[in-house]
């Protein structure tokens, strides 16, 4: 602890310099080091440094202002009412405090609250003016934020207008925006298949789709949204927060499963450990409560600090943790030979499953942490999915330990590893190293590539140790006899897997393309990729400017692809497997589009129907004829919207393409293309 001035200016100045790197990460690049504890915990050292040592308070210390999401490449757009942020507290006491102060100001006990989730997503003020949606902007630094309504408008739960008639002519509604855990597992998966960095948790992932700059590739992310306050608002109806949440659900937006109106602290703190046990179920993630004044006259009269107000707190539910023993630390090498280190632990029980294991990230990581084999470690979920290691426990180091040496040879092929500058990973440059090998493997054979029933993980690690296979093609080249050596390998399983490799050679050309492990393509750039250039030829062939303008490719990907292609040693791969048999089939051979009174047309679809599925209104035009596209151009011949309809159908109107709803598609499907609605 810092007694001396001379150590409080040091460590201020230290902590600020922590603080105001991990806002760096946290607001703008999405992708923080620390858990929100923890983070909190330096925070508040600092706020508690600069109170005992005032001489040394600043007005734009990080204990004084809040973080700032705003980037270079996004218009600013200024809040009409500021977003403040919320005081945090992780006990009764300081809730009751809070509590007390109120009481002063208002000489009554009994004050009524509203107490709400607090949900753990990415701030956003949504503006409506005469009851539509004009313009979405993130926090920023409470003041101005980044203009990202292109984004949010893909958002399909959220309405572009406010039902019924009864709204302020103008108002500014806050919310957060966050995301499923389903969809978060879907598109890590994804992008571990593709070799990109992987999201550490569903906040972060949603905080980097809403600062896409491309809104399609932001639409193929469910994004969700919830909605709980109130910004500028005029004319002002309001008398009370839960009057607020009741107008959210007249308007029919997005808004909590449930808030309690509480009077006094017993029945306050009642409604918070109600809360902390119904959380879990809700679809987003909820790490506290906050508790506000019912009464908005007494909000304002209240007011508040530079930073925070005095009539609102967060009181945050502790992260769970354990602690546990490091058994050893060990290496992962990846698909694209990025070197992963991992903890391997004492299993213990943490927050319902059972942890033996948690990811160390990189070298950095470890080395800054101090993390070594034999260290009793504090492990943390706090709504990350995988668990971190948060801090070694002092004074349980065994005597003989060493630091963490990270390996400067590949641990599978010894092969001396590198590390690009402003990159935090460590790779292994051998594309021959056996693991990487293995999990190309593995990953072409997966069901989300070629599906290549019996070409599991334990047999690709057979069939690599013992060099039958060293690259893709070989797989098509083994025979009978080289199976039949294989652990559990009989004369039926053989036979099978060497059926299942035949049927392989035939399959969707998405499937390759995806199947083939390019940096940044994932199933559904592999698929937007098959549909507009159906034959691999031409696709290796493509210049990065051809791959630009397919729909749903941006620049990096487009650049991965020409890159991928221009490499002789991935061309040869390429020949190769075509001279083993390979025929994928493009869209255009995957079976001609059916004749019918559709034919030649094209529909994108929006919104919900009050019947179809969209899935179910796809395969109804298809089969008539006509074709889905994705996106709104001035080729589409129609839209098919339903409610909730998003940025497509403003597009369409602009673009003057005619609209139909569901029962003008079931009279076109009967009349033919030409009965316009
Ligand atoms: S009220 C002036 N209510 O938490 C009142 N904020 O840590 C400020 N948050 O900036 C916000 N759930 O982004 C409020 N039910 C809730 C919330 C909530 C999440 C966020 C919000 C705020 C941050 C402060």
């Amino acid at each position: 602890m810092a007694n001396t001035e001379r150590e409080a200016a040091e460590r201020i100045r230290e902590l600020r310099q922590t603080i105001t790197g991990h806002d760096e990460r946290y607001y703008r690049e999405a992708s923080p080091e620390i858990s929100d504890p923890e983070y909190d915990r330096l925070k508040q050292e600092l706020t508690d440094l600069e109170a005992r040592f005032p001489q040394f308070a600043s007005a734009d210390s990080p204990a004084q202002t809040i973080g700032d999401d705003r980037l270079e490449a996004f218009t600013s757009y200024r809040h009409r009412e500021p977003m403040a942020s919320l005081d945090n507290t992780y006990n009764e006491e300081e809730l009751r405090a809070f509590h007390q102060r109120l009481v002063k100001l208002f000489g009554e006990e009994d004050l009524a609250y509203v107490v709400e989730p607090k949900i753990d997503g990415v701030a956003v003020s949504l503006t409506f003016e005469e009851g539509k949606l004009v313009r979405a902007v993130t926090r920023g630094n409470g003041i101005e934020g980044d203009d990202v309504t292109h984004n949010v408008r893909t958002i399909r739960s959220l309405p572009a207008r406010l039902a019924g008639e009864d709204w302020p002519a103008m108002i500014e509604i806050r919310g957060e925006i966050f995301m499923e855990t389903a969809e978060f597992e879907r598109i890590n998966t994804e992008r571990a298949e593709a070799g990109l960095p992987l999201y550490a948790n569903p906040r972060n992932l949603a905080a980097g789709t809403v600062k896409l700059l491309d809104s399609r590739e932001a639409a193929k992310r469910r994004l969700r949204i919830v909605l709980y306050g109130r910004g500028y608002c005029e004319p002002m109806p309001f008398e009370r927060q839960s009057g607020f949440h009741d107008a959210l659900r007249k308007w029919e937006l997005p808004t909590v499963d449930k808030y309690w109106v509480t009077r006094g602290m017993e029945e306050t703190w009642k409604a918070v450990t109600e809360l902390d046990a119904l959380r879990h179920d809700f679809a987003y993630p909820t790490d506290g409560a906050v508790i506000k004044l019912d009464s908005i006259a007494r909000q304002e009269e209240a007011g508040s600090t530079s930073k925070a107000p005095r009539w609102a707190i967060a009181y945050k539910f502790a992260a769970e943790r354990a602690e546990t023993v490091v058994r050893a630390i060990s290496i992962q090498v990846g698909r694209t030979g990025t070197l992963t280190p991992v903890a391997e632990l004492e299993p213990v029980p943490l927050a319902g499953s059972t942890v033996s294991r948690a990811t160390l990230h990189n070298a950095d990581e470890i080395a800054r942490k101090d993390v070594r084999a034999g260290d009793a470690v504090l492990v943390e979920k706090a709504g990350e999915i995988i668990p971190a290691v948060v801090a070694v426990v002092p004074g349980k180091r065994p005597p003989d330990s060493q630091p963490y040496a990270f390996p400067e040879k590949c641990p599978v092929c010894e092969t001396a590893v590198i590390r690009l500058p402003n990159e935090v990973a460590t790779r292994c440059p051998n594309l021959s190293c056996p693991a990487q090998v293995r999990r190309r493997i593995q990953h072409f054979a997966s069901r989300q590539c070629m599906d290549i029933e019996g070409l599991g993980e334990a047999v690709v690690d057979q069939l690599v140790n013992r060099g039958l296979v060293h690259s893709l093609p070989d797989l098509y080249h083994l025979r009978l006899e080289d199976l039949l050596d294989l652990e559990k390998f009989a004369q039926k399983s053989s036979e099978n897997l060497l059926r299942a490799l035949e049927e392989s050679k035939s399959r969707e050309l998405w499937r390759l393309i995806h199947g083939l492990g390019i940096q940044h393509i994932g199933a559904t750039a592999s698929k937007d990729l098959a549909r507009a250039i159906p034959d691999l030829e031409k696709l290796a062939a493509a210049s990065e400017e051809e791959l630009t303008v397919i729909d749903g490719i941006g620049p990096i990907t487009a650049r991965s692809i020409a890159a991928y292609f221009a490499n002789a040693d991935n061309r040869e791969l390429i020949h190769k497997l075509t001279a083993a048999g390979l025929t994928v089939r493009g869209e255009e051979t995957a079976g001609a589009p059916a004749e019918g009174p559709l034919s030649g047309k094209s529909f994108v679809l929006t919104g919900k129907l009050p019947t179809l599925s969209r899935t179910g209104a796809g395969e109804l035009i298809e089969s008539a004829g006509g074709r889905v596209v994705s996106s709104v151009s001035k080729k589409t011949d129609y839209v098919l919207a339903g409610e909730e309809a998003g940025s497509k159908l403003d597009k369409a109107r602009s673009l003057g393409i005619p609209v139909l709803d569901e029962s003008d598609l079931r009279k076109l499907l009967q009349n033919g293309g030409n009965g316009e609605s």
